[in-house]
């Protein structure tokens, strides 16, 4: 059984080297036949390979996925061997650290196709396998060759906008999945995970190998890593803590039905049903006066403690400036579940 499989239609620069790649019908765990036209057409030997393919192979590439009743496949290679750019088909057996552009690719697109979840997917060392592109109004450049492409633009009487310049180019230009609405597309990455029924406002954001599960209205920051549950939504403004750039090594997620307030953030996992005071920004060390269900102060506790825990409002006390947890708990429901582990 391979692990996944793309026939992909991509970008070089002048030495001849991946810049991009738009894989329209991506394929996680390809059958077997599949891979076995391809093995024949190909001279694919197993392993994981990004291949540069001719017209002719594409069209018998074609003809072999007909046969074998793939017949989406097979319009898809029959228009690729009409490409004027060039055409890539990246077969992977296993889901090994990637060794090119085109399996990164592969992969982005099998998240925000929803094939695959964030962190189920390899991607360690992709950051050196995406280039730095400038992402224009005719398709990805090389940055060195970008003066030139500009000139030439202008000579023909175009402007070439540069509308990014990025390691990774927005979703929608690759994937739009089912039942989302996205206003600012920038502001989603290729390797998204965009639920079915989440709106990302203006304000959101999410990044790469991180996305929401579910309806949710996105107005703050999906950083990379972090999976919102359904029925979640994130204030406008609102930060989840990455953890990539001197965020903690603690992988952040939301729960269920969450409410993280406008302008405030996390640095814990949430659980289900909880809700974070607009403006409060948690992070894993705040000391955290926890009160019960009659706002009794029960213990002072670190906000990791608190990680993943349900039923919680957290708020800043507006007169006295304390961080403050409530629950829906009792004093000793609390103390017996916060030193269960001791
Ligand atoms: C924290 C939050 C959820 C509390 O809302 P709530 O549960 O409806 O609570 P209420 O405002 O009804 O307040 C309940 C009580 O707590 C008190 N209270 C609320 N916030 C408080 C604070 N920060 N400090 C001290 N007391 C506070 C209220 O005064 C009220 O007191 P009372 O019982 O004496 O009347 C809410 O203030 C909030 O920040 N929501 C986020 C909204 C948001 O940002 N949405 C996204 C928009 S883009």
């Amino acid at each position: 059984m391979s692990f996944a499989f793309g026939i992909g239609i991509g970008t070089q620069n002048n030495q001849g080297e991946w810049l991009e790649v738009f894989y329209q019908q991506p394929v996680i765990t390809p059958d077997n036949g599949l891979i076995e036209v391809a093995r024949n057409v190909l001279d694919y030997q197993g392993g994981n390979q990004a291949v540069s393919v001719t017209p002719e192979q594409l069209k018998s590439l074609s003809d072999g996925l007909r046969q074998l009743g793939q017949m989406e496949q097979a319009a898809l290679a029959g228009k690729a061997a009409d490409s004027r750019r060039p055409v890539v088909v990246t077969l992977l057996e296993t889901d090994d650290t990637a060794s090119s552009t085109p399996e990164v690719y592969l992969k982005l697109h099998l998240i925000s196709s929803r094939q695959a979840r964030p962190h189920e997917l390899k991607l360690d060392g992709i950051f050196g396998l995406l280039p730095n592109l400038a992402w224009t109004s005719e398709g990805a450049v090389d940055l060195s060759e970008l003066p030139d492409r500009q000139l030439q633009a202008r000579l023909e009487g175009r402007t070439l906008e540069v509308k990014s310049v990025d390691k990774f180019p927005q979703m929608t230009d690759y994937v739009v999945p089912k039942g989302v609405r996205i206003a600012d597309t920038a502001r989603v990455r290729l390797g998204a995970y965009v639920g079915e029924g989440t709106t990302v406002m203006h304000e959101g954001f999410i990044n790469f190998n991180a996305g929401t599960e579910g309806t949710s209205m996105i107005e703050g920051r999906i950083s990379a890593g972090v999976m919102i549950g359904k029925g979640s939504d994130l204030g406008g403004g609102c930060s989840t803590m990455g953890t990539l750039s001197g965020g903690g090594n603690i992988i952040i997620s939301v729960g269920e039905n969450c409410l993280i307030g406008a302008n405030a953030g996390i640095g814990i996992p949430l659980g289900d049903r909880c809700k974070v005071e607009a403006g409060l920004y948690i992070t894993a060390g705040t000391k955290v006066a926890l009160l019960d269900d009659n706002n009794k102060l029960v213990e002072i506790i670190k906000a990791r403690d608190l990680a993943a825990k349900p039923d919680l409002l957290f708020r800043r006390n507006s007169q006295s400036g304390a961080v403050e947890c409530k629950t829906n708990k009792t004093a000793i429901e609390l103390n017996e579940e916060l030193h269960a582990n001791n």
